[in-house]
């Protein structure tokens, strides 16, 4: 089993994402989830997951379960050793100082030496209190908060420990928006444009198109998670600028900080509702449609434009991903598409983002 710790404020979305890299991922308290098994250089790529660990064990979120753990855990490891402990969103109280203070004394009782600059094995703990605001598992993950019986959530108390195995690169500042070659208002930041192209599949081998694909947000971090990608937008002034951002962050020969290879990458203007490909020609679909007041809109009306685009994508992808300030879910069903899950955010009063995650129904 292994520990996954998360960033950001979405766990639900989070764990969705980190299924890219992970089978059997499960929330266990806020900011934490478990997982089966995980692919290390897949975590390496994730947006809202930051560290796999290898589980040791868990308990109750205070330090003398963390201790207990700790002194009853089997560790088949040599070499020197660090402790790093944290409290998610400082919600358990406990003091994560003394917490890699004491638990680093019992690593050095068991006959450890401890290395806090270059350990060979780095000891993660993690403490959380709170609700636990979803469940899941490889099926379906369902929003608690939402469930009537239980607005809250269960409420939980965890301290879980293990040891790292894996840390997603966080090189996202690098490319804000405004620092690329080519911006425009309405670009997605990377760290959501990651998560949606692993979402989507991106991965070495794959093929990503994003059919609106603006300034290329989502078409760059495919690529450096090592996926073929293909983009066209209506503005050729926008096709240019995807080309633009590509050029300056695909067309490199070494690999990309997850150290991989980066994807090849293609981009023409193009209508996302008559898409020059052949059926089932990529492995997944993601876009952003326009949010109607942001993006200037060509030939169509917006819910014309998301149905043609989503009857499109279902003719060329078996998955896609759709981010929108509405819910495009009726329109989705009508093109073919059930709906995988969904994840709702306000980003601000006037603003709530949806991401809808489509399978290709089964016929
Ligand atoms: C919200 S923006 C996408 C932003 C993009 N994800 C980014 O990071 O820059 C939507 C894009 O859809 C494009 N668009 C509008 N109608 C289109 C159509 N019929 N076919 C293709 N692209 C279209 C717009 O030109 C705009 O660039």
């Amino acid at each position: 089993m292994y520990l996954l710790e998360f960033g950001g404020e979405d766990d639900a979305f989070a764990a969705r994402e980190a299924r890219s890299a992970a089978t059997g991922v499960e929330g266990i308290a806020p900011g934490l989830a478990v997982a089966r098994t995980v692919v290390p250089e897949r975590v390496r790529g994730l947006a809202y997951t930051h560290r796999a660990s290898e589980l040791l064990g868990r308990g109750n979120a205070d330090l003398e379960s963390a201790r207990a753990i700790l002194e009853a855990a089997s560790i088949d490891r040599e070499g020197s050793v660090a402790v790093r402990a944290t409290d998610v969103h400082g919600s358990s109280g406990v003091s994560t100082e003394t917490a890699e203070r004491e638990l680093g004394q019992v690593l050095v009782d068991r006959g450890f030496s401890v290395d806090l600059e270059e350990p060979d094995h780095l000891l993660r703990v993690a403490f959380s209190a709170g609700a636990l605001e979803y469940d899941g598992d490889d099926g379906v993950l369902e929003s608690v908060a939402n469930d009537t019986d239980d607005p809250a959530g269960e409420q939980v108390s965890v301290c879980a420990l293990g040891w790292l195995e894996a840390e997603s690169v966080r090189d996202f500042g690098t490319r804000a928006p405004t620092d690329k070659p080519f911006f425009q208002p309405g670009s997605m930041d990377p760290l959501l444009a990651r998560a949606v192209a692993n979402v989507a599949g991106a991965r070495p081998g794959a093929t990503i198109l994003d059919p609106m694909c603006g300034t290329g947000g989502v078409l760059v971090e495919a690529g450096l998670v090592g996926a073929d990608v293909i983009g066209t937008d209506a503005q050729a002034k926008m096709a240019e600028g995807a080309r633009e951002n590509l050029l300056s962050f695909l067309e490199r020969d070494e690999p990309s900080p997850t150290g991989v290879s980066r994807g090849s990458w293609h981009v023409g203007r193009g209508d996302a509702t008559r898409l020059p490909l052949a059926d089932d020609a990529v492995d997944g679909v993601v876009f952003d449609a326009p949010y109607g007041r942001q993006s200037k809109i060509e030939t169509h009306r917006l819910a014309d434009l998301v149905s043609g685009a989503l009857e499109e994508a279902h003719r060329v992808a078996p998955r896609a991903v759709v981010i929108a300030d509405r819910s495009w879910a009726g329109a989705a069903r009508a093109a073919g598409w059930e709906l995988e899950s969904t994840f709702e955010r306000r980003v601000h009063r006037s603003l709530t983002r949806y991401v809808m995650v489509l399978e290709r129904r089964s016929p």
